[in-house]
């Protein structure tokens, strides 16, 4: 398990009785690949802990190629087998108002770290961005490799890298706003 924290954005209090839910935003480049998955497989983990209710979650990409498509049907496969569907999802693309609505931005590569920095030019809410896999207890170059161009071994892989690395951004989420179920 990484020593890495996050530090709580949103007034714990808050969180604690419900009253504002946690806003977690995860950015790809299309927004039909990596970052769909990763909205869905955080999600499936906040259901499972029973904390639905505490996190509003999202996801968009730094381009527009893909908006209003539905993610890439080999993600969706990829996904389904796994037991999850994000077939409902549609892709739109981030904004500058992202960074002042979400508490938490992770980003799925350096290069998307990059634009979302620059949708905030002042750098007022730069601290909300993290790269995702700063909290991958394996984090290799700390990017998670876009699968587009390649074969199903990379859909499989980002499969494999955004859930564990979904398991320990909501531990470390949990234990920073001090939730329980
Ligand atoms: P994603 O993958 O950023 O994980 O959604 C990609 C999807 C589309 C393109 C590139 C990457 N594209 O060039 O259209």
């Amino acid at each position: 398990m990484s020593t890495i924290t996050i530090k709580p954005l949103v007034p714990v209090e808050d969180a604690l009785r419900g009253d504002r839910p946690i806003r977690v935003l995860f950015v790809c480049l299309g927004n039909i690949c990596r970052s769909p998955l990763a909205e869905g497989v955080f999600r499936h983990h906040v259901d499972r802990a029973g904390l639905t209710d505490r996190f509003e979650i999202d996801s968009a990409g730094t381009g527009r190629w893909h908006v209003g498509e539905p993610p890439d049907p080999r993600m969706r496969g990829t996904a389904r087998d796994r037991g999850l569907s994000i077939d409902d999802q549609r892709a739109r693309q981030a904004q500058g108002t992202d960074l002042r609505y979400y508490d938490h931005i992770f980003t799925m590569d350096r290069s998307n770290l990059h634009d979302v920095l620059f949708l905030d030019p002042q750098g007022a809410n730069s601290y909300r961005v993290r790269l995702f896999r700063e909290f991958d207890p394996d984090p290799e170059d700390y990017q998670v490799p876009d699968p587009y161009s390649g074969q199903q071994e990379g859909f499989d892989l980002v499969f494999n890298i955004v859930d564990r690395t979904s398991a320990v951004i909501l531990s470390k989420l949990t234990d920073a706003y001090q939730l329980r179920a």
